[in-house]
């Protein structure tokens, strides 16, 4: 195996409006998970001292970037937008080779981003307030909306370029200043996604980058108190630990966490549009998504048929490097996701019926990459590990049950709520499991993943606590109402409001 050489990037923090080197001799190297002789980055795990001084340049810039009027803030995510759309290939391609999704993957995920920063930049002429009837003659009562502060965004490494998008973007137009600290799986797409925010006109301190371990950048981005509010997505694990730190620091947190995601299949669905959304849910991104379909819940009279037709597809899907172009699923981010998902792989053998996969795949085109085969698993219960728990992998559980009732059950029988699908062309029973399935995004006849830059995102349960992200929703969590009463009576009067 290569090691890394002085030539691999070693990334920089950005505070200030400056590209820094941190002062920490705690350096990692991130490889290529497609190809571990490839080293992407070298980097460091920052101090709190050096996450101490992003926050305070994030609070000295608040002044003056609140002051900047919506409209003007706008203009410089639009021209954001316009520099990852001309960076576009070079984004998704250095996305791809950094974190592992299929290229085409990456194109979608840069799109989204592009298309998150354009909605987000029009949001800043739409920073609205209402206007209220007063109780009093001659009172003028109207809200507004104003910037929080210093806010901390966390990110994973799963959408590296969309989500710290989705949360930096918002949180600018309405005014606040940010502390990014990404997963360090994905160091260089956060410095390009930084560097074009930089590029489009940032004035120094709005936002700021520290690379480093939630142990030391991240808890003490949670615990310092001139950062107001947090945006996180990742594990629930961390989340659950966020969110109670947060509430001691009076911080307003949201939490974006697991999933574990069901298609429902009724006897009545168009099989083959069922079978190939469920194969693109399961496996494309290698499952890592926290939309992806991990559950297929189908009624019994048709489910030979559809896992006959599902395993015949899966076995032939093309697993390969992300670049290539003919690969539809690339390898586990790292050697640690495929050992946890080798592990639930052995948990199922035992559970259930494997039909595919359900191992690592090996000869010369996988021996360099961590490549699991897309695996599916046969009449799971409900109640087993595999269906009870996020794999965040290429597994895929059948569940087969006797009636929509049943199926309905199943759906709601885990402690996540992201999202859900049903495929059938029952118009009542759709409805139906519209008002009773317990998830935040609910599809109808299309999979379980994606949303789109102007629709809320997020889910209930154990998935999500605070308000959507995503959408002109987004401004909810990143703004706060202020409540204006101007009286224009001139004298005193003889009753005031209660
Ligand atoms: C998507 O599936 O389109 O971490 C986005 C995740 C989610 C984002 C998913 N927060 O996978």
């Amino acid at each position: 195996m290569a090691t890394a050489t002085a030539t691999t990037t070693l990334c920089r923090n950005y505070v200030n409006g400056r590209w820094v080197e941190s002062k920490t001799a705690k350096i990692v190297e991130r490889r290529n998970p497609a190809d571990t002789d490839d080293v992407v980055a070298r980097i460091p795990l920052s101090t709190r001292e050096e996450m101490k001084e992003a926050i305070v340049s994030a609070k000295a810039a608040y002044p003056g970037w609140r002051a900047t009027t919506g409209p003007a803030r706008g203009k410089i995510l639009f021209k954001a937008a316009h520099i990852m759309e001309q960076e576009k290939e070079q984004l998704a391609r250095l996305l791809t080779r950094e974190e592992g999704k299929a290229l085409k993957d990456s194109l979608g995920e840069v799109q989204r981003s592009i298309n998150i920063t354009e909605f987000m930049a029009g949001e800043g002429r739409r920073l609205d307030g209402v206007t209220l009837p007063s109780e009093l003659p001659k009172n003028f009562t109207y809200t507004l909306r104003v910037p929080l502060g210093v806010v901390g965004a966390i990110t994973p490494w799963n959408f590296p370029v969309a989500i710290p998008v989705w949360k930096i973007a918002p949180a600018l137009v309405c005014g606040n200043t940010v502390v990014f600290k990404p997963a360090t799986l994905t160091p260089l797409t956060a410095m390009k996604v930084v560097g074009i925010f930089e590029r489009a006109g940032l004035p120094a301190g709005v936002l700021n980058l520290v690379m480093g371990s939630g142990r030391d950048t991240g808890d003490e981005l949670v615990q310092n108190p001139h950062v107001h509010a947090l945006s996180f997505t990742g594990s629930n694990e961390v989340g659950s630990q966020l969110y109670a730190s947060g509430a001691l620091g009076m911080k307003k947190c949201q939490c974006e966490m697991g999933g574990k995601n069901p298609v429902v299949i009724l006897a009545d669905a168009d099989l083959q549009l069922a079978m190939e959304s469920t194969l693109s849910g399961a496996f494309a991104s290698t499952g890592q998504r926290c939309t992806a379909t991990s559950r297929v819940v189908i009624e019994e009279e048709i489910a030979d048929q559809f896992v006959a037709a599902l395993v015949e597809r899966a076995k032939k899907y093309v697993v390969g490097d992300g670049l290539e172009p003919e690969t539809e699923m690339g390898p586990s981010v790292d050697e640690n996701q495929m050992n946890t998902v080798l592990r639930y792989i052995e948990i199922g053998k035992k559970e259930a019926k494997l039909l595919c996969g359900g191992e690592r795949l090996g000869g010369p085109r996988y021996e360099k990459g961590w490549f699991v085969a897309p695996t599916v698993f046969d009449h799971v219960a409900i109640d087993s590990k595999i269906a009870q728990e996020e794999i965040f992998g290429p597994v895929l559980s059948i569940i087969r049950v006797k009636s929509y009732e049943e199926a309905l059950h199943a759906a709601n029988s885990v402690r996540f709520g992201l999202t859900s699908s049903i495929y059938t062309t029952d118009s009542n029973k759709v409805f139906d499991f519209i008002d009773r399935i317990e998830t935040g995004i609910t599809h109808v006849n299309s999979p379980t993943v994606g949303g789109e830059a102007h629709v809320p995102f997020g889910g209930t349960k154990a998935t999500g606590i605070g308000p959507r992200e995503v959408g002109h929703e987004a401004l909810d969590f990143y703004s706060e109402i202020k409540v204006v009463y101007i009286d224009y009576t001139g004298r005193k009067r003889e009753s005031n409001i209660y």
